[in-house]
């Protein structure tokens, strides 16, 4: 076992969390992952209304009664969805642990502490962690470059963007970006992290309800097949490579703006992406880790394996790397 200060304040056996995943952050996965040991985040979002995410949250405590959170991630919008409705019903469901992304988690953070709601704020540099820390949150979630979704604009991968974190933060804090095997683990863990999340990795897995053809395609990639789009919006987010996030680029080089690219990018291509397997129909989120990722295994292979061979790594080659003399 691998016990740290993750495990201890948010309840799970292992420092591994499945983070909040638009389209595929849904009740199999996240049941998959708190059966595991992990802790899985279903996406609020991703259902359609507060109701739905009701629905979902009762769907996942039918499949499990280990502890799982919702992911709440709040974006500037034109047209922003209800948060505070979704975050009533995380609340009168009895849900423990909240995962808050997108933007500072202050305004909510009153009543999922009245709730006795535990909160993890994933964020993508030190400097907004450490007012998450200030502001009273449980533990934070540090995205680096090598993320999948949106790595912030700072350009710092978690090899220094982790310990630099570690250095100033005293609450329990989760590696995230570019980990997706026990390698991954151990080096978050000597960086100074308490555990790990992960989302393309997840991604990849049995119980990820997406097309088996992405999955495919996420085996078949290497950490070279990526781009970065909405750069030129300061909105960075990084998407697979193909089709649509090549013109998406090549119109944002051309001086193009949101408008001129609205449709490409648009959430309803994205899905189509992971219902259909059709993988040139929108953007859609994976990181650089994609080049470590070489099956598909079911959450519980996953998650003991990475376990057990990160013991295996740290007992053995680690500890036989350490001579006297
Ligand atoms: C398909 C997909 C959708 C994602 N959607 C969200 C989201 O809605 N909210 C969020 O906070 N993070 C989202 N993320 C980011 C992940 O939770 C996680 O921070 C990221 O994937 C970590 O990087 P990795 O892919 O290298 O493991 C998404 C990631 C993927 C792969």
């Amino acid at each position: 076992m691998l016990h740290t200060r993750f495990t201890e304040t948010f309840g799970v056996a292992h420092p591994i969390v499945q983070g909040g995943m638009q389209w595929v952050g849904r009740a199999e996965l996240v049941a998959a992952v708190a059966e595991a040991g992990g802790l899985g985040f279903i996406t609020a979002l991703t259902q359609p209304t507060p109701e739905d995410l009701r629905k979902e949250i009762a769907r996942t405590r039918e499949l499990t009664d280990k502890p799982f959170g919702v992911n709440l991630t709040i974006l500037p919008s034109i047209n922003p969805p209800p948060y505070e409705e979704y975050a009533r019903v995380i609340i009168d469901s009895g849900v423990k642990i909240v995962e808050t992304a997108g933007s500072n988690p202050e305004p909510f953070l009153p009543a999922y502490r009245a709730a006795g709601i535990k909160v993890l704020h994933k964020c993508t540099s030190v400097r907004h962690a450490l007012k998450a820390q200030r502001i009273g949150v449980d533990g934070v979630s540090i995205d680096g470059f090598e993320c999948a979704g949106h790595p912030g604009e700072d350009d710092i991968p978690g090899l220094v963007l982790i310990p630099a974190a570690a250095r100033e933060l005293s609450i329990p804090m989760i590696a995230s970006g570019g980990i997706a095997d026990a390698r991954g683990l151990v080096a978050a863990l000597a960086l100074g992290a308490d555990g790990v999340n992960m989302g393309s990795r997840f991604l990849c897995t049995q119980e990820s309800a997406i097309d088996q053809k992405v999955k495919e395609r996420i085996v078949a990639n290497s950490e070279r097949d990526t781009k970065l789009i909405f750069r030129t919006m300061h909105n960075t987010a990084r998407v697979a490579d193909n089709e649509v996030s090549r013109k998406v680029v090549e119109i944002e080089k051309a001086g193009g703006t949101f408008d001129d690219v609205r449709e490409l990018v648009s959430g309803a291509r994205g899905r189509t992406v992971y219902e259909n397997g059709d993988i040139d129909a929108g953007i859609w989120s994976v990181g650089l880790c994609q080049g470590l990722i070489h099956d598909i295994p079911s959450c519980a292979e996953l998650i003991s394996r990475m376990v057990a061979e990160a013991e295996e790594l740290i007992t053995q080659r680690l500890a036989a790397a350490v001579v006297t003399g």
